[in-house]
């Protein structure tokens, strides 16, 4: 049986009407908030986008991260329209209503950790890292915060603060929070030369005890925060035994042990939380993104004593827990905390990775293709000395673009192609997509290969 392909070019991308609507946003809407393509988009179903020309293309982008469920899954689609007829907003500082209570059990259910466990509900991933921060300060009455090169935690003074990659996300923007400290992340690939991966993790994790003597004592340390997957830093995934020791460490000194989840969690890489891949249980949880489906809202879970130390009203907002966004989070929780949902994942990830590998292997520009589950990168280089290559990645996102595949990039130096297709994506879309990449590179390169 012959499919019908999910791509369906009919104009130049962008075509007229996207560009017209594009011109008017540069118009109408600051510069500070740019964007990736010149995209203007009209509906979306699944991993399908329909442009405003008519065209279909493919979306491995996924709103950066947040369509794990895909684009509008009906489930989501319908309680959201149930619930709008019943109640938009109450805001949950003033009366209490039925979906954010049952969020929040839901949410202290499938987060990792077999003890008593509580929730706060917020609106983006910066405002629920930088609560985070909040929390572990009113529970442990210290100041420091541990992040890592390379993190992105968000783009509020505190999660800025916290973020790493100065030119991007910083720059003029200063003065930064204070009592942050900032350590390498263990990158496997760019170890010093001579040294095996093993090693390598167990020489990052004595920096990382050596920083607790030349940087901040671990009795000033509120918290460690850390990406289980890197995620703007290019798909790194934590080795396991580095976040064994952070969380030995944690133990030891009494510090609040955070997985930033925001990007990683719910389904990313095939299991509901990244961190679960290694069996650390952190102590709090925070997530976002693909929890709602596309409705703004994020969460802290975890150690119910944590969740309880800020004093009462030191903590939420207007529109935390909005009914709307909790009915969309439940569902999506319904869809994703599935074995048939996981496993499902699991299989993209590795259909997706055979495919990226075939295609890395005749290329000598791919350092590496990384990631954990269907949590996929692309590393690009110019030579044996890993010097990033940035322009061949951002050549080879606009020619996937331009054939109907949507690609960013990530990585501290811009050279990552990131693949976050929907996990609803069936095979027929992961070849047509593979397809795609491979010319992108023939492209880009100049050589096809
Ligand atoms: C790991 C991580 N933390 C926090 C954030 C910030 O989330 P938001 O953009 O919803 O504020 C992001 C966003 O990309 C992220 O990837």
């Amino acid at each position: 049986m012959t499919t019908v392909p999910s791509i369906q070019i009919r104009t130049e991308i962008p075509g007229p009407r996207s560009s017209a609507l594009v011109a008017r946003r540069a118009a109408a809407l600051s510069s500070g908030a740019a964007y990736l393509t010149e995209l203007g988009v009209a509906s979306a179903s699944g991993a399908v986008v329909t442009d405003l020309d008519g065209n279909q293309l493919l979306d491995f982008a996924g709103g950066i991260g947040v369509l794990a469920a895909g684009h509008c899954p009906p489930t989501v689609v319908d309680a959201l329209r149930d619930q709008a007829g019943d109640l938009l907003h109450m805001c949950a500082i003033v009366a209490s209503y039925e979906p954010m209570v049952e969020l929040a059990e839901a949410l202290n259910a499938v987060t990792p950790g077999d003890f008593a466990k509580k929730s706060l509900l917020m609106n983006s991933g910066a405002e629920a890292v930088e609560s985070a921060v909040k929390i572990a300060r009113a529970a442990t009455g210290r100041a420091g915060v541990l992040v890592f090169e390379g993190g992105y935690h968000g783009r509020t003074n505190m999660t800025m603060s916290m973020t790493s990659k100065y030119g991007l996300f910083k720059k003029g923007f200063g003065p930064f929070a204070s009592e942050i400290y900032r350590i390498p992340f263990p990158n496997v690939l760019r170890r010093p030369p001579g040294t095996d991966p093993e090693q390598f993790v167990g020489w990052s994790i004595e920096r990382l005890h050596d920083a607790l003597v030349s940087q901040v004592d671990p009795s000033a340390l509120a918290a460690i925060v850390i990406e289980p997957v890197q995620g703007e830093g290019g798909f790194l995934p934590a080795p396991t035994p580095y976040l064994e020791a952070i969380r030995r460490i944690c133990d030891e000194h009494g510090i609040v042990l955070v997985a930033d989840e925001v990007q990683a969690g719910f389904g990313r890489t095939g299991t509901m939380f990244s961190i679960e891949h290694s069996g650390v249980v952190p102590d709090l949880v925070v997530m976002a993104k693909s929890m709602g489906s596309g409705m703004p809202i994020s969460a802290v879970t975890g150690r119910a004593d944590l969740l309880d130390a800020p004093h009462p009203g030191g903590m939420g907002g207007t529109y935390s827990g909005n009914p709307l966004a909790c009915v969309a989070a439940l569902e999506t929780i319904r869809l994703i905390n599935t074995p048939e949902f996981l496993e499902r994942a699991t299989a993209v990830g590795a259909r997706l990775r055979l495919g990226l590998e075939a295609i890395a292997s005749r290329y000598d520009e791919v350092a590496e293709v990384r990631g954990l589950g269907p949590m996929l990168a692309i590393e690009l280089v110019k030579d044996a000395e890993l010097t990033p290559d940035p322009d061949l990645t951002l050549a080879i996102t606009k020619a996937t673009l331009a054939r109907g595949l949507i690609t960013i990039r990530a990585g501290l130096y811009s050279n990552c192609v990131r693949f976050l297709p929907p996990l609803s994506i069936t095979d027929d879309q992961i070849d047509e997509a593979l397809a795609v990449v491979a010319e992108a590179f023939a492209e880009a390169t100049g050589d096809p290969r």
